[in-house]
């Protein structure tokens, strides 16, 4: 019988193991399979465990130069390894009352993305686990993430082609993950955002941030939680208010994304007044009314890179799915499918050639 990583994680936790008596002892990633394992976990990359010396070399000793953003769980840095690949390096920096939390996401992380392995999911390249100080070793994503590529801060204006290729790279991303095909059961993110889309050079998005992932146990579609986490903006409103955690989660939040490539505006924005600071709140009711559509549409789109057509199929996917129901959202194996349409819809509108076709 397989069994959810965090639940068997807790149960470790409950457990008198040595853990138990020093949650510091450190025991490689082979020690965290626990139990039953089904099917065996993949194993292609994310084993290579680095010293922490090995970290400091990279980074220049964590130098300001080399620091690329800052999150919830420590800063993130560009480093080079001895082997000259360059990596993102994500020193976790926590609080003494947050520790335990810390620890477990970083074993959730390693856990879960050595065993993913998908064009749309960041690569997990290893680990550094020395002392208290825990560090993860990801591919570079050289045009960082896609929010401030929407506020304003990346170097290109994103023109409607190119997010509906993000769209669509994050849709695959996350339908790989709620198919079987990962590791034998469903996974769910529960924190997809747009600052967790991450972009290479050639504006692929990938998905990163395993750390509140959740293994679906097989059969089950709904797994209740005691915390509600996740980031405000995006939580399905379903799960806030019964604690009932389902793949539909993670559409509502992939809906609040589609919402904001549609507006460039942010899931939430606390410069607003109090009745627009909630993107869903602020369009879910014009998203269908294609007068008013128009109104919402980001301003810093160039025109002529979006048909009309292809925006209120956009617009209506999103608001499938956001809808309060959960049950009446969309899967994301739908969503793929359905920006694959608006792609090809907008594509031939403005009549581009096949090699744009090819693009996605
Ligand atoms: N693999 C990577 N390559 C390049 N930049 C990265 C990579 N991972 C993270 N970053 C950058 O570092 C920033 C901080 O990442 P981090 O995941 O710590 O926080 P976050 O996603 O912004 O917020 P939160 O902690 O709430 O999830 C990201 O927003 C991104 O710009
Ligand atoms: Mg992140």
């Amino acid at each position: 019988m397989p069994f959810g990583l965090v639940s068997a994680w807790n149960k470790r936790r409950r457990s008198k193991s040595e853990d138990h008596i020093n949650p510091w002892i450190y025991k490689p990633v082979e020690f965290w399979q626990l139990e039953d394992q089904n099917p065996p976990a993949k194993r292609h990359h994310g084993s290579a465990v680095f010293t922490l010396k090995e970290m400091e070399e990279a980074t220049c000793s964590f130098s300001d130069e080399n620091l690329v953003g800052k999150g919830g769980f420590g800063r993130v840095y560009k480093g080079t390894l001895r082997s000259g690949e360059v990596v993102a390096i994500k020193k976790m920096e926590l609080p003494p009352f947050k520790l335990a939390e810390g620890e477990q996401e970083f074993r959730v992380e390693v856990d879960i993305l050595s065993r993913l392995e998908h064009p749309n999911l960041v690569s997990l390249i290893g680990y550094c686990a020395d002392g208290k100080q825990r560090f993860l070793v990801y591919e570079y994503m050289q045009k960082g993430n896609l929010q401030d590529h929407l506020n304003g801060i990346g170097e290109v204006k994103m023109g409607w082609p190119l997010r509906l290729k993000v769209a669509l790279g994050a849709a695959r991303g996350l339908a790989y993950l709620h198919s079987s095909s990962s590791v034998g059961i469903p996974i769910i993110h529960r924190d997809f955002k747009s600052t967790n889309i991450l972009l290479n050079t050639n504006y692929e998005a990938k998905i990163s941030d395993f750390g509140l992932a959740k293994l679906m146990p097989e059969g089950q579609e709904t797994c209740v939680t005691a915390r509600v986490l996740g980031t405000f903006g995006y939580f399905d409103p379903e799960y806030t208010l019964t604690g009932k955690l389902t793949l539909q989660s993670d559409v509502y939040a992939f809906g609040v994304v589609l919402l904001e490539l549609l507006t460039g505006r942010r899931a939430v924005d606390l410069n607003q007044g109090p009745y627009d600071q909630n993107l869903v709140l602020q369009v879910r009711h014009i998203l269908n009314d294609k007068k008013k559509q128009r109104k919402v549409i980001d301003p810093e789109m160039s025109r002529s890179s979006y048909t009309m057509e292809s925006i209120a199929m956009f617009a209506n996917l999103a608001s499938r799915c956001v809808r309060i129901e959960s049950i009446e959202r969309p899967s994301m194996a739908e969503c793929v499918k359905e920006l694959q349409l608006i792609f090809h819809t907008n594509s031939k509108g403005l009549g581009m050639t096949m090699h744009t076709f090819r693009m996605v």
